[in-house]
């Protein structure tokens, strides 16, 4: 029996990624993007190979209830699923006095409560096949940062979210997993926006923040090929962790915030930050 597995947010970065990856393995992809007409064409390539019956494109942006219950009703039509791929998300920077409700509530909706319908409503399907749900978290996801408390709150939501149901599923069969990316070359520069207020109590650390997320982001490596492969692997049923960091980054912020005691630790990110964003860099 082929395997079919949904992916979110497959327009670029690890989305995209994992699309190849699965298809590659054998599996039938029902890959969600936003505007699917306008980037069909992303598609070409392995829509002529596989064709359509392995790869399903499908509308989704994850704040359109209509859009959410119609992916749903599509693939509950289906009668089968094995893997749920939650991998879209938007991120919402600045400080909080920066934001409005609407953007915070945003951002909720797209990196949680996207993914909390799509789990409920496909729960059915993957016990039925002692499937599994991957949950592309991100060092905001264990390790809170200044200047970013409406993402860093969503993907510690997402993470609770995820441990809870890993208990709760795994005995009737379901397996739940979390991958975790350091920074990453993607689209995820653009897939970002900062806070509508331009309090200038926060301007230092704004602009300070901006230089140093371009260096980051700048610099590292493309990180899509190891997501894939991690992630269809956990699809696959190979033996994983719980939480699967990728990047060096991600594994040193966890050292960092999982062993120093907190005596030591918060003190200490709280000397890092200061001196990284409340005082004028070049
Ligand atoms: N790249 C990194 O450095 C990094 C690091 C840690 C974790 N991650 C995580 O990796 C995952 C993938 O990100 P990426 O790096 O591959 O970035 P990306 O290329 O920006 O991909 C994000 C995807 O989410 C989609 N999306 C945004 N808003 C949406 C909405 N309202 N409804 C449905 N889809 C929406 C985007 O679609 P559009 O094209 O329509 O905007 C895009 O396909 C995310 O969960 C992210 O948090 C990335």
């Amino acid at each position: 029996m082929i395997k079919s597995v949904v992916i979110t947010g497959v327009s670029s970065g690890f989305g995209r990624g994992m699309v190849d990856e699965f298809l590659q393995r054998g599996w039938q992809v029902i890959a969600t993007m936003r505007n699917v007409d306008s980037k069909r064409e992303l598609f070409a390539a392995p829509l002529a190979q596989y064709g359509e019956e392995k790869l399903t494109l499908l509308n989704l942006d994850l704040t359109d209830s209509e859009q959410v219950k119609s992916v749903i009703d599509t693939v509950l039509n289906y009668g089968s699923l094995h893997c749920l791929i939650h991998n879209a998300a938007f991120r919402i920077f600045g400080a909080l006095e920066n934001l409005s409700e609407a953007q915070i509530r945003h951002q909720f909706e797209v990196n949680f409560f996207g993914a909390v319908s799509l789990t409920q409503a496909f729960l059915p399907l993957l016990r039925q096949s002692q499937g599994s749900i991957i949950f592309i978290s991100s060092t905001f996801g264990f390790c809170p940062y200044p200047l970013t408390s409406a993402h860093c709150a969503s993907k510690h939501a997402l993470e609770g979210f995820a441990e809870s149901l890993y208990y709760e599923l795994q005995p009737h069969g379901v397996d739940v997993a979390i991958i975790e990316p350091g920074a990453s070359q993607t689209n995820s520069m653009q897939n970002r926006a900062w806070g509508a207020g331009d309090s200038p109590t926060y301007q230092l650390q704004t602009a300070n923040y901006q230089k140093l997320q371009q260096r980051i982001t700048g610099n590292a490596a493309n990180n899509t090929p190891i997501v894939a492969r991690l992630a269809a692997d956990i699809a696959a049923g190979k033996r994983h962790p719980f939480r699967s960091r990728v990047g060096t980054d991600a594994q040193i912020t966890y050292l960092f915030q999982k062993f120093l005691p907190q005596r030591l630790r918060i003190p200490l990110a709280n000397f890092i930050y200061k001196s990284l964003f409340c005082q004028e860099v070049k």
